[in-house]
């Protein structure tokens, strides 16, 4: 059976080869022949998180997209942020008979049952963006330097804050980290912190909440109302004499959430400016939110590169080829040491929105007004 399926594979990756090939020079033949090409390589199984944010809808269509050109079939399912519609929905594509699986998982714990049966239909596994925990049964894993993401964050802060200009402050910062359940939260916040903590021991970062561990800012399921509700009782409870200068998000469905509360606090006027607030993802809305000077920050992650990694491991592994990686270390699930391919995140602000994002081809001027 497996044989069968690296043999079909072969046949459409050469194909797709060839025809990749010819493409160049020729890209509207190329692209009409490559859909004659699909079907013959299997099925991708590809279980998204949820359809509430862009990002994930862009996730989706990406790596469809990729790998019909590659000559596969692809059945692609919305967890909708519940766990366990996620697991039945992988159990489906294991009894339909998927030839592989790429799963972003919302619940990093809850799919070592699963991931048991996959296992035992010998359907390789590729862990989309977030790491899934614990179980053994996952091959490879795509996603982006995590950790950097933060980092990124976090030195966004200091350098607006003229921290690393020698100004003193002292600036007061709250602190928001992403949904407990996915493995990247704690590297996001690690990174920011990496690059924050020194300026929160030396005094010249005040968090007046004193809300600075993991576990007091978490945001479940990346929800942007949670962090509007927290964001709204940490002004009430800590800032009703003071003003704060920063707020470290991970997330840009979070930054809408904050910025929210903030507005209905009064923020955003020349009497109370707009704090820096960070963000991820380069939504849309956020971008603009951050031409029109509420948001300050984001981290762009190429989607359309994460969707061709995924997809040429995928790729490789049904035929029998290694895929390719360049992180064989960091990412311990717990039951093993997942080798990845890990892609670099981008700092982007109003300054550099036009380069990154528009010449960059991710978004047309006209989407962002
Ligand atoms: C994370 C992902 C972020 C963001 C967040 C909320 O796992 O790495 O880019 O999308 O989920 O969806």
């Amino acid at each position: 059976m497996r044989n069968r399926r690296a043999a079909l594979a072969a046949i459409a990756s050469a194909a797709s080869l060839a025809l990749a090939l010819t493409a160049c020079g020729q890209n509207s033949e190329g692209g009409s022949e490559e859909k004659k090409g699909s079907a013959d390589g299997g099925t991708i199984g590809i279980a998204m998180p949820t359809k509430s944010s862009e990002r994930w809808i862009s996730d989706g269509a990406n790596v469809v997209k990729e790998l019909k050109a590659k000559g596969y079939e692809t059945k692609l399912a919305y967890g909708e942020d519940d766990p366990d519609q996620q697991v039945s929905q992988i159990e489906n594509m294991i009894t339909q008979g998927v030839d592989a699986l790429i799963v972003a998982a919302i619940d990093n714990k809850s799919l070592d049952n699963v991931l048991q049966q996959a296992k035992d239909a010998d359907i390789p596994v590729i862990s989309y963006d977030r790491l899934i925990l614990g179980s053994s049964n996952v091959d490879y894993y795509a996603s982006f330097d995590n950790e950097k993401v933060g980092e990124l964050q976090g030195t966004y802060i200091v350098d607006k804050l003229g921290l690393g200009d020698g100004k003193k402050g002292p600036f007061s910062i709250e602190l928001f980290a992403g949904s407990n359940d996915d493995n990247n939260t704690k590297y996001f916040f690690q990174g920011a912190m990496n690059v924050l903590k020194p300026y929160v021991d030396k005094g010249e970062l005040v968090v007046r909440s004193k809300q600075t561990a993991l576990n007091q800012v978490t945001t479940l399921r990346w929800d942007g109302g949670t962090a509007q509700k927290r964001m709204d009782d940490l002004l009430t409870s800590s800032y009703r004499s003071a003003r704060v200068d920063a707020v470290l998000s991970p997330y840009d469905g979070i930054s809408i959430g904050i910025l929210s509360a903030l507005k209905s606090d009064g923020y955003g006027t020349a009497a109370k400016p707009m704090p820096v607030v960070t963000g991820q993802d380069a939504e849309v809305a956020s971008v603009k939110s951050i031409i029109t000077g509420e948001q300050t920050q984001t981290v762009y992650k190429d989607l359309r590169k994460l969707a061709e990694v995924a997809s040429n491991m995928v790729d490789a592994v049904l035929n029998d080829k290694k895929p390719e990686t360049n992180d064989t270390k960091s990412y311990d699930n717990g039951a093993k040491v997942v080798p990845a391919f890990l892609l670099q995140p981008v700092s982007v602000d109003k300054a550099n929105y036009k380069e990154v994002l528009v010449d960059g081809g991710y978004y047309t001027e006209n989407d962002l007004k």
